[in-house]
């Protein structure tokens, strides 16, 4: 089955963060570094995820400069990013197959890269 609405993308995360959250290289930013409140969070990655995928206009945030504050807590490693896509690339290959389970697994590299760039870095991929 494919992604195909809110719903699969809900459940996509729940599987996610199942693993992310007691994961021993990336566990302890949503545990320690911050103490996220998954209830609070699922609906904002929902939309996030929403967004990318089907272009729906919920997410209204700025996720890298989440990610850049986070990052000045607690340094950011390649090896956080990769872990995280692992989880985040198994996650999706064990739920869905398809067109835009392709596309979240794209998405989630390039973004990740990105945000890898601009936290580790400190810098724009495209130069300013
Ligand atoms: C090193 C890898 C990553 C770690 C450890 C991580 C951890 C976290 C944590 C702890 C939060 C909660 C921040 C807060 O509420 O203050 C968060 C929020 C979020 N993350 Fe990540 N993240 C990582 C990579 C990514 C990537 C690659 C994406 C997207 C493809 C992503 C998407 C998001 C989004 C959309 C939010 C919500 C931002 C908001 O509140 O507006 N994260 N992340």
């Amino acid at each position: 089955m494919d992604i195909e609405n809110r719903n699969h993308i809900e459940q996509l995360m729940l599987a996610f963060y199942t693993k992310a959250i007691p994961d021993p290289v990336i566990g302890h930013y949503f545990t320690h570094v911050i103490n996220m409140d998954l209830e609070k969070h699922l609906p904002v990655i929902i939309d996030f995820w929403e967004t990318v995928l089907f272009g729906i206009a919920k997410y209204k945030s700025n996720a890298i400069a989440v990610h850049q504050h986070l990052h000045e807590k607690s340094t950011f490693e390649e090896k956080h990013f990769e872990q995280w896509v692992k989880l985040f690339q198994s996650t999706v290959d064990e739920l869905f197959q398809g067109e835009k389970a392709e596309l979240a697994k794209q998405r989630a590299l390039s973004i990740a890269t990105v945000m890898k760039i601009k936290t580790i870095h400190g810098e724009s991929p495209i130069g300013h």
